[in-house]
């Protein structure tokens, strides 16, 4: 059976601590896990740009000594022009043993997987951004050791890192605020139902849904390939400043997935203080994305 990852929720609570057991004894024993991946390629498609998970999967496969080819979706035919994607990826497994994936289409990366021809990983699809947010969970673990009574709080869009936590909430039920816009959370009230749980609480105030929060998270207004430009003005006093981290628990910490917009979600004074952790979290995408290649790889 071929392994993916896709989503989230299609794990178990063991299954990612499992990940997460693996991320961290990599990080703490490098050289042990260097040539666990010896013999194996890893094939990444970008539809979208990418820094991050671009440099963390290149970099963290050729440190498990595996192999990395970027392959460009118009040049291989990956859109289904010249044969089906299906087609390409019977290819494809001829030569690599895993791909990575970040386009604009969710339903496309699901139905790919279903094919069982070759795991796929999601680096990121308008619908959810897993790598991140398990990575993310890494670096909230590494600060907070009891992470069960955490209070979390998300200010901001309701977009694919804040539905890859709310897949993580529902699993590892960790206390989470929303604070969203009213407009655009009564869009995304379908999704939302299904995700609802007595842990989960909804707020309008940044100020009241950051109260003692551990952790204050948050993220662009516009992800990429967004083109509602109208709804930024639903995001006043949204901005992550001093006033919210003052607001936030003694030690809480900051924190963005990034790219971030610098005066828009987050002013430089808290992205750049001493409460934000972004930089960590970038550093904690390689070991997650590791741990995870480790996982898709084992029989
Ligand atoms: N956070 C993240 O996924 O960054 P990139 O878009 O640069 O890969
Ligand atoms: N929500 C952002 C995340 C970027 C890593 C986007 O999709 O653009």
């Amino acid at each position: 059976m071929i392994k993916n990852f896709t989503d989230l929720n299609k794990f178990s609570k063991k299954e990612l601590d499992e990940i997460i057991k693996i991320a961290k004894k990599i990080k703490k024993n490098p050289k042990s896990y260097s040539s666990i991946c010896k013999g194996k390629t890893l094939g990444m498609i970008f539809e979208k740009q990418s820094l991050r998970t671009r440099l963390s999967f290149n970099i963290g496969m050729k440190k498990l000594g595996g192999d990395v080819i970027e392959l460009n979706s118009k040049d291989i035919g990956f859109d289904s022009i010249r044969e089906t994607r299906s087609d390409v990826l019977k290819v494809l497994s001829q030569f690599i043993d895993c791909i990575m994936i970040r386009n604009n289409n969710h339903k496309e990366i699901t139905k790919l997987s279903q094919l069982n021809i070759i795991p796929i990983i999601n680096g990121l699809t308008d619908y959810s951004h897993p790598c991140q947010i398990l990575g993310d969970f890494l670096t909230i673990q590494e600060k907070f050791k009891n992470y069960k009574n955490l209070q979390i709080t998300w200010i901001g869009d309701f977009n694919n890192v804040l539905i890859s936590l709310l897949h993580l909430q529902n699993i590892y039920l960790f206390n989470l605020n929303l604070v969203i816009p009213t407009k655009i959370l009564n869009k995304n009230k379908k999704i939302l139902i299904k995700l609802q749980n007595k842990r989960l609480k909804i707020y309008s105030d940044p100020i009241k849904g950051s109260k003692n929060s551990k952790c204050i998270m948050t993220d662009v207004w516009m992800s990429m390939g967004d083109t509602n430009k109208a709804k930024v003005k639903y995001f006043k006093n949204f901005t992550i400043n001093k006033k919210i981290i003052d607001n936030a628990a003694k030690d809480a910490i900051f924190m963005h997935c990034l790219p971030a917009k610098r005066g828009k979600e987050v002013t430089s004074e808290v992205l750049d203080g001493r409460n934000s952790v972004v930089l960590e979290q970038a550093k904690n995408r390689m070991f997650i994305q590791q741990a995870i290649l480790i996982y898709v790889f084992k029989k």
